[in-house]
């Protein structure tokens, strides 16, 4: 077990470069089984439990991963033959549902353990069933264990009852080698679905339309490996945008792509930060108090919900009430009883927090709860006066890089502590 101990008040000044989208890798790596001959070559990936997991699983499967380099991953799946993704790292993470579109796409059959997840809220997969429904399959969930099944895999027209990243990434994975046309409608825009459509395509797929909310996608007899660079993580950069109005810091954040962070820049912009874009930079400046504003998280473009908890973190000492509205998860709010230990004045009234700006927080020793709730604790123990310490940081370490390291390079004092 580990903890993290943050001296609080430090002004964060300096560049940091951001690592390769957890919530594409994720999806790559799995997507990369469908290659019929070669072998795929990712780089630029974030070094993070999740990768770490996702690798295991292919490689229990059979398949051959090998590790080239800090960020760079081979992965020969030409002697993949089982399709059952059935072993406990697979519970360990909700993204190993994406071995259900890929091993449908690659086997006509899947059977896989009901994902699990960050406790957020509900995670359902009906919209996943209704897709690979469509392309023909049969579905069947016993003792916990999703049966996937088709003779043939047949193109479809699918309209996606929610904006779903997940079911919209899976549903590509299983239609990409279908008979004829896929049609996703409602689909999800995120940079990630791009980014794994991008890589299918870079395999010898035809799929058009990715980042759009209709997805065309024409089958093709085979894949083959290719390689491919991972986009950067837009909400790690996002992370550090928010500590840069957390500590009244200047921070330039490198290896990004600028307009995957619209929403985030306006609304830093709207508490009071400057922020100066680059090609593939972006500098955040706010040399004083930011101002309360209202939040709500929606799918991309919208305001992202992975950034909605450290974005309440630094809220809770802006100036004025902000209502910050959680319309993706239901649970997302578990961290705010940590930040009022740290003197945050919240209440939570259903997929609202109303937060009313104190003058400061004070260190506590907090416990982070998921991944982002993580990520929020950190931002409230820089801009605490004191230290915090935060315990259960192995949920941070499934989404952050180094986290300490970098933080560190830009003038925080952070320190992990094994206890
Ligand atoms: C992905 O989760 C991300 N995870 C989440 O990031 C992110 O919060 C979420 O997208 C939204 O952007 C990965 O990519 C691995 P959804 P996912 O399907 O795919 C409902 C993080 O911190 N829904 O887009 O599970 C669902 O309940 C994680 O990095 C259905 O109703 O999200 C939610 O309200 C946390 N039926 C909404 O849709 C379904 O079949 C969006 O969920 C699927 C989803």
């Amino acid at each position: 077990m580990e903890k993290f101990i943050i001296e609080g008040g430090r002004k964060l000044e300096g560049t940091v470069s951001i690592s390769g989208a957890k919530n594409a890798a994720v999806a790559l790596i799995p997507a990369a089984i469908l290659a019929d001959d070669g072998i795929c070559v990712l780089e630029n990936l974030p070094n993070i439990e999740d990768v770490k997991v996702i690798i295991n699983i292919v490689r229990q499967l059979g398949g051959k991963v090998e590790i080239l380099g800090n960020d760079t991953v081979s992965i020969d799946s030409n002697n993949i033959t089982s399709y059952k993704a059935t072993y406990n790292d697979v519970k360990k993470m909700r993204a190993s549902y994406y071995l259900l579109g890929a091993l449908l796409g690659k086997f006509n059959h899947v059977e896989g353990i009901y994902p699990g997840g960050c406790n957020i809220g509900d995670r359902p997969i009906d919209q996943h069933i209704k897709g690979f429904q469509a392309l023909g399959a049969k579905v069947s969930i016993e003792h916990g264990i999703i049966k996937v099944h088709a003779d043939r895999l047949v193109g479809n027209s699918i309209y996606l009852d929610v904006v779903s990243v997940g079911a919209t990434i899976n549903i590509m994975l299983a239609a990409c080698r279908a008979e004829g046309q896929t049609t996703i409608e409602n689909a999800a825009k995120e940079p990630h679905v791009v980014d794994v459509a991008n890589f299918l395509n870079s395999m010898g797929a035809n799929i058009r339309g990715a980042g759009t909310d209709v997805i065309r996608i024409k089958g093709v007899k085979s894949l083959k490996g290719c390689t491919y660079s991972t986009i950067p993580d837009q909400i790690e950069a996002g992370t550090f945008m928010i500590a840069a109005l957390a500590t009244r810091g200047d921070i330039t954040i490198s290896n990004v792509i600028p307009t995957h962070l619209e929403s985030i820049s306006a609304k830093l912009a709207e508490m009071g930060a400057d922020i100066d874009e680059g090609l593939d930079t972006i500098r955040v400046r706010c040399d004083r108090r930011p101002c309360a504003i209202n939040l709500k998280t929606l799918p991309y473009p919208g305001f992202p919900t992975d950034l909605q908890q450290p974005m309440t973190a630094v809220l809770s000492a802006a100036d004025g009430r902000s209502i910050v509205t959680e319309s993706m998860y239901e649970g997302r709010f578990k961290h705010v009883d940590e930040l009022k230990r740290m003197g945050a004045n919240i209440k939570v009234e259903g997929r609202a927090a109303i937060i009313d700006g104190v003058n400061k927080l004070t260190g506590a020793q907090v416990t982070a709860t998921d991944l982002r709730a993580g990520a929020a604790l950190i931002i409230a123990g820089l801009m605490a006066v004191g230290n915090t310490e935060i315990l259960e940081i192995g949920h941070i370490d499934r989404g952050y890089e180094a986290i300490e390291d970098k933080f560190n390079s830009i003038g925080a004092n952070m320190r992990r502590i094994r206890i």
